[in-house]
């Protein structure tokens, strides 16, 4: 083991400021703190920062809804987001702002240094514009008709209704969401970022351990497709910083969200919390720092910290991350986390009704290096936390410490399992090098193998026993103090993941710290003070009401009242909101971004239920210009009303008795002109131009597709 001391400098990805913190949230910002306080606890100089990105367009409209200016908007919300992160006890050495002058600074500047040597152009780009509202339009600003089935309301990227992909300039009758005018296009200056520039270094970067294999794996295939120009600017209105040389130009907001890293890492630097613990901002951030810096983030935006983030830092001559360790996601019921599902639990709901150490330890329990996605199950959450942490982790030291403090409440001088409490101490090395690799649930496995073997030997000496028999009180006192021991060892190991348990652990035994290395001596003939509880059960009806909760805010959000009859309302507004949530499209995040797609595993496939059905009856629909209503057999007797956007392509009598292959399990879904149960299979361009899949001859209705 060496004895230097590293200096460690960790973020985690900024939040938006123009939302709540929710559970899948927190996976990270839990990840991340549970590694800092593990660096602590080994004695390096470890430093975790981290801030609110504030910038951007839908802060903005936020804030005018809500009739409050930008500034009002983003304080307000940093601090319920900062009151939430002290509830899970994330103990981040500060919490700043992307709004901040020490983020203007350190924007200019490297916009400055990427622009004097040559890596910036400027060019004019044509987009859709709200001529109402006066400004340009994201896509996913704009709505309009699928121009393939021509369902209504679809966003601007993909259709809901039938499956298509397209860009909003080819949506039909398309409207701003803003304020409902028609998209008209129009042409701006807009600066671009030349990540080609960078394609040898990024070849190399990407490759020299700073990234998960699975992750440089990924960029590979970008790298090797050929780099694209990134466009950092967006034209007024827009919240967030004036690009220095254009005015009426602003720096997009994924600019200077990163850069956000380093700026609250500087207004630390000058604050007097800083200044005692002497840190020097060049120190961490000059070319040839000798620090480490990492970068936690989700999977969803590896391209900006591990593309764009260090070929700007290079550019302007800062050093770039050491490593960039990202996460999968936090999962509901094995879907992506939705609100209807009741599965988008905000942090705040959570800490309403349950203690934050039960989510900290499923997290830590369930977290690896790698990004593979989990399911948050709750009752499996329940269940877990209360067997590994009530069950066998506080009993060892509730079902002993009362002998110890009954007579005397001092330690035993002399330790009669001394091989045992070593193997605890040894244990350390290991569970240390898992933590270190972010491999956390390997880490839990080891410590509660160690609770097991600590409570085998409770068990085995039965104290309670013991105590009833004339003339074993020493013996009682030693078996128990070795337990205590054995206790100190595990909450030394946990306290990374359980701080608020540590805390409660050191006052109990008496020690100023649960540091890492003190776990060496063995503690004897040492005073301990009054065990007193230190974590009731979970209990299952406490997630019922946060479930609860959930549903309430989501129907007040949704304006409905929230009593228990509407059910069947809040069911409804759930599948309407769910659909909005999924027309969003899996591969894109709130901010519009692509995420890295995933494939997909068997069993995801088998979900659909796929199956031969035939057109018993076809018919036209009064008042769509694009629908046929068709009559489905899906055999033994069953059949589906279905609506689909073939018109163009089939005279109804053409189409009745065919087979066709049609989604059995799809949700129903109510359109103007009915329920629609489910949809057929077509290929096809559009419009005259798709085929209704026609399976074989051989097969009948209801026989399933695989
Ligand atoms: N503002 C950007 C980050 C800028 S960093 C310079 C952003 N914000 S976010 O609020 O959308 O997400 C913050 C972090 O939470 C991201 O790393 C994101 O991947 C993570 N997660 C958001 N939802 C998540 C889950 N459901 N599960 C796990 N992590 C999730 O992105
Ligand atoms: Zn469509």
């Amino acid at each position: 083991m060496t004895n230097s001391t590293r200096k460690i400098l960790v973020t985690s990805a900024l939040p938006y400021a123009n939302g709540s913190i929710h559970l899948g949230h927190l996976l990270e910002y839990i990840q991340t703190d549970i590694w800092v306080r593990f660096q602590k606890s080994r004695g390096n100089q470890c430093t975790y920062v981290c801030a609110d990105d504030a910038h951007g367009t839908a802060i903005m409209l936020r804030a005018e809804k809500e009739g409050r200016s930008p500034e009002a908007q983003i304080a307000a919300v940093k601090a319920e987001h900062e009151a939430d992160f002290a509830g899970f006890q994330i103990g981040f050495d500060n919490f700043h702002s992307t709004h901040s002058e020490e983020n203007r600074h350190f924007s200019e500047e490297i916009y400055k240094a990427c622009r004097d040597k040559g890596h910036i152009a400027v060019r004019s780009i044509t987009q859709l514009f709200d001529p109402v509202k006066e400004i340009f339009l994201a896509d996913r600003y704009i709505k309009g008709e699928c121009p393939k089935c021509g369902a209504g309301d679809q966003y601007g990227d993909n259709c809901e209704s039938c499956g298509a992909t397209y860009t909003p300039a080819d949506l039909k009758n398309p409207y701003s969401t803003i304020s409902g005018a028609t998209p008209v296009e129009k042409e701006s200056e807009h600066y671009f970022f030349k990540l080609p520039d960078f394609d040898a270094f990024l070849k190399e970067w990407t490759r020299s351990g700073t990234l998960q294999d699975e992750v440089a794996n990924k960029l590979q295939e970008w790298l090797d497709s050929g780099l694209q120009e990134w466009d950092i600017s967006r034209d007024a209105p827009y919240f967030g910083f004036e690009i220095p040389d254009a005015p009426g130009k602003y720096f997009y907001v994924w600019l200077d969200a990163p850069i956000g890293y380093m700026a609250s890492f500087k207004n630390l630097c000058d604050s007097e919390q800083g200044k005692a613990a002497g840190l020097d901002f060049d120190e961490y951030w000059n070319k040839d720092s000798s620090a480490e810096l990492y970068h936690f983030i989700g999977k969803d935006i590896i391209n900006f910290h591990a593309l764009f983030w260090p070929s700007m830092l290079s550019a302007a001559e800062y050093r770039t991350p050491t490593a960039v360790n990202a996460h999968g996601f936090v999962t509901g019921n094995g879907a992506k986390m939705s609100k209807s599902r009741g599965t988008f639990i905000k942090a705040r709901t959570y800490l309403n009704h349950l203690n934050p150490t039960y989510l900290r330890y499923y997290f830590a329990a369930k977290l690896g290096s790698s990004v593979d996605d989990f399911d948050l199950n709750l009752e499996d959450f329940v269940q877990r936390a209360n067997t590994d942490l009530v069950n066998k982790l506080v009993n060892i030291a509730s079902r002993t410490a009362n002998f110890v403090k009954k007579s005397g409440g001092k330690l035993s001088d002399t330790c009669v399992e001394e091989a045992m409490v070593q193997d605890f101490i040894n244990a350390g090395d290991s569970i240390a090098a898992h933590y270190e690799a972010r491999e956390f649930g390997k880490a839990m496995k080891e410590i509660m193998a160690l609770a097991d073997r600590a409570n085998e030997y409770i068990q085995e000496k039965a104290p309670w026993a013991m105590n009833k028999e004339e003339g074993r009180q020493q013996e009682v006192i030693e078996v128990c103090s070795v337990a205590i021991n054995l206790f100190r060892q595990l909450i030394t190991y946990l306290a990374p993941v359980l701080p608020e348990i540590a805390e409660k652990t050191a006052e109990f035994l008496n020690l100023d710290n649960l540091n890492w290395e003190s776990r060496s001596t063995i503690l004897l003939g040492h005073e301990i003070n009054k065990f007193k509880p230190m974590l009731a059960r979970a209990e299952m009806d406490k997630v019922t009401a946060i479930l609860e909760e959930t549903k309430t805010e989501l129907a007040i959000e949704n304006g409905e009242k929230p009593a228990a009859e509407t059910k069947t309302a809040d069911a409804k507004q759930s599948k309407k909101q769910e659909k909005k949530q999924k027309s969003k499209g899996p591969e894109l995040r709130e901010d519009g971004n692509e995420v890295i797609a995933d494939t997909i595993e068997f069993p995801d496939f088998a979900k659909v239920d796929l199956r031969v059905a035939r057109i018993v009856k076809a018919d036209h629909v009064e008042g769509a210009d694009k629908l046929l209503q068709l009559t489905l057999d899906i055999g033994n007797g069953e059949t589906r009303n279905v609506f689909s956007g073939i018109k163009a392509a089939y005279q109804p009598e053409d189409l009745e008795g065919k087979l066709t292959i049609m989604v059995a399990n799809l949700a129903p879904r109510k359109m103007k002109f009915g329920l629609s149960e489910g949809m057929v299979l077509a290929a096809g361009p559009g419009g005259s131009e798709i085929y209704l899949l026609e399976p074989n001859e051989g097969s009948q209705p209801g026989m399933r597709v695989m």
